[in-house]
């Protein structure tokens, strides 16, 4: 099975949120993929972030797609304001329309607006078999390695094996994982068959944030090419 090639999403959470478009540029010249943008509405998470003006202001400077992950209670309600701010991925949680019709509202909704990759996010406290009945309907799932809300959480290695379970119902879109990733991290996600990687603290702590992406993406590479060998054989 082949899925997406491997993408660095480091998270603007642990930006400087007084300088994000000078931000936004440094992280994008130290090699990031995608930009991931964490919303929070005070509600489905306890802490406030940014909204749609925020995410319109950071896509008029970014070179490269912006990665929302909305952490809000009504992601229906809002679908058409993150896509018009320019969401290239736009993500809403499993825990808020935990149903599949439910959850084909909202995907319907992001659609129709003309987003160009719908993900669904779940928490590290939900089964993932829940998701079976929609993973036709997705083009990401984003697991949380650390229940959201806050950066800088330690990574939850028990979530791996939904990853590992995803990849074996044969879902070939993007698996993304959120929470906690590093250099030490990175090679289990990539491992278990992620190939979006989100990381926040350990690419904004970093003393050389270029050589950080660089090692990061290194890590992942060679995991990677373990999977697309082992593939090879098959074929
Ligand atoms: C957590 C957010 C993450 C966060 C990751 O609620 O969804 O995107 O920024 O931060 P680190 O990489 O520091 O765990
Ligand atoms: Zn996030």
């Amino acid at each position: 099975m082949d899925w997406p090639a491997n993408l660095i999403s480091p998270s603007l959470l642990s930006a400087d949120f007084a300088r994000l478009g000078d931000e936004t540029r440094r992280v994008e010249d130290a090699g990031a993929d995608w930009l991931h943008v964490d919303v929070m509405d005070g509600h489905f998470v306890p802490n406030l972030t940014i909204g749609p003006p925020v995410v319109a202001a950071l896509k008029k400077v970014a070179r490269r797609p912006l990665d929302v992950h909305l952490m809000i209670s009504e992601p229906k309600r809002y679908a058409k304001e993150y896509a018009a701010a320019g969401a290239h991925v736009l993500t809403f949680h499993w825990e808020v329309a935990p149903s599949a019709s439910a959850s084909r509202e909202v995907i319907a909704a992001f659609r129709d607006q003309g987003v160009p990759v719908v993900g669904v996010s779940l928490n590290p406290d939900r089964r993932v078999e829940e998701l079976e009945p929609i993973l036709g309907d997705v083009d990401l799932v984003l697991v949380m390695s650390v229940f959201p809300g806050f950066g800088g959480q330690k990574f939850m290695p028990e979530v791996l094996s939904k990853v590992r379970w995803l990849r074996a119902q044969g879902f070939c879109g993007h698996v993304e994982m959120d929470g906690g990733l590093s250099e030490k991290t990175i090679g289990v996600c990539a491992e278990a068959g992620t190939n979006a990687f989100v990381a926040g603290s350990a690419i904004f702590g970093a003393s050389d944030m270029s050589a950080t992406i660089a090692r990061m993406r290194e890590l992942a590479r060679i995991e990677r090419d373990k999977h697309d060998a082992k593939r090879g054989a098959r074929a």
